[in-house]
C-alpha cells in the first residue's frame, strides 16, 4: 500500500496487543495514517475556507464550512485511537501530517466562494474513495471494526460532497 505511510519500527513501550497480527497492523495503520492526515489537511482547509469566504451567500457558506469542519475534526481522534488499537503509533505533528497527506493545501491570497465550494467538494469525494480503498486493505486481514468506522466516514464525506455539490448547484428559480 502506500509505503509512505506505513509506521516506523514501533517503540515495545507503545506496543499494544492485537489478535490481527503484524501484517494487519502495518497495512490498517499505514492506510489510517494517510486518512488522519487527509482529515486534518481538510479540517484546517475547510476552516480556512470558513474564515475566508465572502460575498452575498457568507451566512450560508460560512456556516455549512463550519459544520463540516466540526465533523472532519470528530473524526480524526477515533481513526487515531484505531491505530493505537492495532498496535501502530499515528502522527505526531503538523509536519508529520503534512508529510502523509494527499489533500492539497490552498494558500491562495484570495479564492471565490464557488470555487471554495468546487475544491472542498472535490476533496471530500477524493477522501471518500481513499477510505473504500482502505476498507478492501481492512477486508484482506478480516479486520471488521476499522471497516464498521470507515462506512461511517464513507457516508459522512459523501454527505459533505452532497452539499457542496447542491450548494453550488445553479437555480433554475431565485430564492427559495
Ligand atoms: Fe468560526
Amino acid at each position: 500500500m502506500n509505503a509512505k505511510a506505513a509506521p516506523a519500527k514501533t517503540n515495545p513501550r507503545l506496543h499494544t496487543p492485537t489478535s490481527l497480527g503484524a501484517e494487519a497492523t502495518r497495512d490498517v495503520s499505514g492506510a489510517l495514517n494517510a486518512l488522519l492526515a487527509d482529515h486534518f489537511a481538510l479540517y484546517l482547509k475547510t476552516k480556512n475556507f470558513h474564515w475566508h469566504v465572502s460575498g452575498p451567500h457568507f451566512r450560508d457558506y460560512h456556516l455549512l464550512l463550519d459544520e463540516q469542519a466540526d465533523q472532519i475534526y470528530a473524526t480524526t481522534d477515533p481513526i487515531a485511537e484505531r491505530v493505537r488499537k492495532l498496535g501502530g503509533t499515528t502522527v505526531r505533528s503538523i509536519g508529520h501530517v503534512s508529510r502523509l497527506q494527499r489533500v492539497s493545501d490552498n494558500d491562495a491570497e484570495y479564492v471565490t466562494p464557488l470555487d471554495m465550494l468546487a475544491e472542498l467538494r472535490e476533496d471530500n469525494a477524493r477522501l471518500a474513495d481513499r477510505m473504500r480503498q482502505t476498507h478492501g486493505v481492512c477486508d484482506e486481514h478480516g479486520d471488521v471494526a476499522t471497516a464498521s468506522l470507515l462506512e461511517v466516514w464513507i457516508d459522512e464525506a459523501e454527505r459533505r460532497a452532497w452539499f457542496l455539490f447542491e450548494a453550488t448547484r445553479p437555480g433554475e428559480t431565485p430564492g427559495r
